[in-house]
């Protein structure tokens, strides 16, 4: 029988959960001596009560893993976390870097699930404005998410939201922001939220206006934005029409036909942009956006991310397909592995700020699938103005290569990774040298992916320390 009983509050209880574990670990109550139940009030500790426990020191990582897994739904999520702080207490420091443990592959999976309900509230939540009865505009969003992300998701449209008068409603809870304050509030109706708004009909023939007929595709269309979320987002509305005529018209489209793609001329294109100055990221950003891709096909330039006095700037080779698709840098296969990485050493990848040394995406098409092309030295030459530029404006203390083309944009000149890994510098800008995340992803064996998997989180370790973020 459990000697242990403790209950924590029903949703995310982080500094329930710490207090307890504290306590757990300081009387060595072994994992399977331990029940953790979930009730609205909180009772820690149903037998004798928590005192005061020392801290316990975890590896880098593994804090902000269970302080994202206590949003999971699952009511094992405390049992399980508890068994990793268990293990890691008991010696097994480096657990997290297992991934062939059941027990790790098993928080990684909610870990994962969390931070994509996440996204998906991040991408899919959408604001309808409302006049109150002085005429002062405010905005109400509804949202069902899947776990209880409410307050991590908080931060994130407090930033991008802060002159407005807005509030979030969902089944498990709600956030009024008024412009100074964030108040949480209790659970909603969906019934409590407006379906529509006058701005929608602009935004919805938006989204017809920028809708690619040749690239229908209803199934990944669905990965991306599931269908739970159609429902509340007005863009939607228009898909099923605009799926069912996209045969038609990209017919119509052929039929039309485009000349053929003509490559530009690499200097001619610099030479171009070198008389347009731009004096802020922003305006930037807009030269970078409005221009053609040097070889035709990319659906869009994929800019920089990340906060603007970013202590470290990860450089990347260029937007993979998905990438393309989804406009944001490092959001694929290879961002995963980045993401990862980031993660166990401890860097929030919110902090950093994530570009790419070629904004557009070059590929060859076989059949339906957009294959990665590498670009070519004169490629990354004229892309390379831009990234010079965009990291003046970020000014990061520390700029990280990820891969050869990377370092042939930052450096100028190609540089052997595997003799030049660690430290450098491209020119005044202190920076490090390190293998690209799909590198990883490339090697046919299981044990050699490990192995530098395993390097390139110690890399990641170095850059926190020389970026300032770790000590
Ligand atoms: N690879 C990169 O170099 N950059 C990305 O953004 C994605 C994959």
């Amino acid at each position: 029988m459990a000697r242990h009983r403790v209950t924590l509050r029903a949703g995310a209880d982080l500094d329930g959960f710490r207090q307890a574990v504290r306590w757990l670990i300081a009387v060595e109550a072994a994992p399977e001596d331990v029940v953790f139940g979930l009730a609205d009030a909180p009772d820690l500790l149903g037998a004798g009560g928590i005192g005061d426990a020392p801290a316990i020191i975890l590896p880098r990582g593994v804090g902000e893993m269970i302080g994202s897994i206590v949003c999971h739904r699952d009511p094992q999520r405390y049992a399980s976390l508890y068994a990793l702080v268990w293990r890691i207490s008991r010696g097994e420091r480096a657990l997290l870097e297992v991934q062939s443990d059941p027990l790790v592959h098993r928080l990684e999976r909610m870990w994962k699930s969390v931070r994509r309900d996440l996204h998906k509230m991040h991408a899919f939540l959408r604001f309808r404005s409302l006049r109150d009865a002085t005429g002062e505009e405010r905005y109400i969003a509804w949202f069902e998410p899947d776990h209880f992300i409410l307050d991590a998701a908080a931060p994130f449209f407090v930033e991008r939201f802060r002159s407005m008068d807005w509030r979030i409603l969902t089944p498990i809870g709600s956030l009024h922001w008024d412009r100074e304050r964030l108040v949480a509030g209790p659970p909603a109706k969906r019934e409590e939220a407006p379906t529509g708004d006058a701005f929608e009909d602009g935004w919805t023939a938006y989204y017809e206006s920028i809708f690619n007929p040749a690239r229908v595709n209803p199934t990944v269309m669905r990965a991306h934005m599931p269908r739970k979320y159609w429902r509340n987002l007005p863009e939607t509305a228009a898909i099923p029409d605009l799926v069912r005529t996209a045969r038609a018209q990209v017919q119509d489209m052929v039929r039309r036909q485009a000349p053929p793609p003509v490559r530009r001329d690499p200097v001619k294109a610099v030479a171009a942009m070198a008389t347009q100055d731009p004096t802020t990221l922003e305006a930037l950003n807009r030269i970078i956006a409005a221009a053609e891709p040097l070889v035709p096909g990319a659906t869009r330039a994929v800019l920089g991310e990340g906060p603007i006095a970013a202590r470290i700037a990860f450089v990347g080779e260029q937007p993979g397909d998905q990438e393309d698709l989804e406009g944001r840098p490092f959001v694929g296969p290879a961002g995963q592995v980045l993401d990862h990485a980031l993660a166990l050493a401890g860097i929030d990848r919110g902090a950093v700020y994530l570009t790419n040394a070629v904004k557009h995406f070059k590929f060859e098409r076989r059949g339906e699938r957009r294959i990665h092309a590498r670009p070519t030295a004169g490629e990354v030459k004229h892309y390379r103005w831009w990234l010079e530029k965009e990291l003046d404006f970020v000014r990061p203390g520390l700029v990280v290569a990820l891969g050869a083309t990377a370092v042939l944009a930052l450096a100028g000149k190609a540089l052997p990774i595997a003799a030049n890994r660690g430290p450098a510098r491209f020119g005044e800008r202190p920076g490090f040298i390190t293998t690209h995340p799909s590198y990883i992803l490339r090697l046919p064996d299981a044990a050699a992916r490990r192995e530098a998997e395993a390097r390139f989180v110690a890399d990641m370790r170095r850059i926190a320390v020389l970026g300032g973020l770790a000590s």
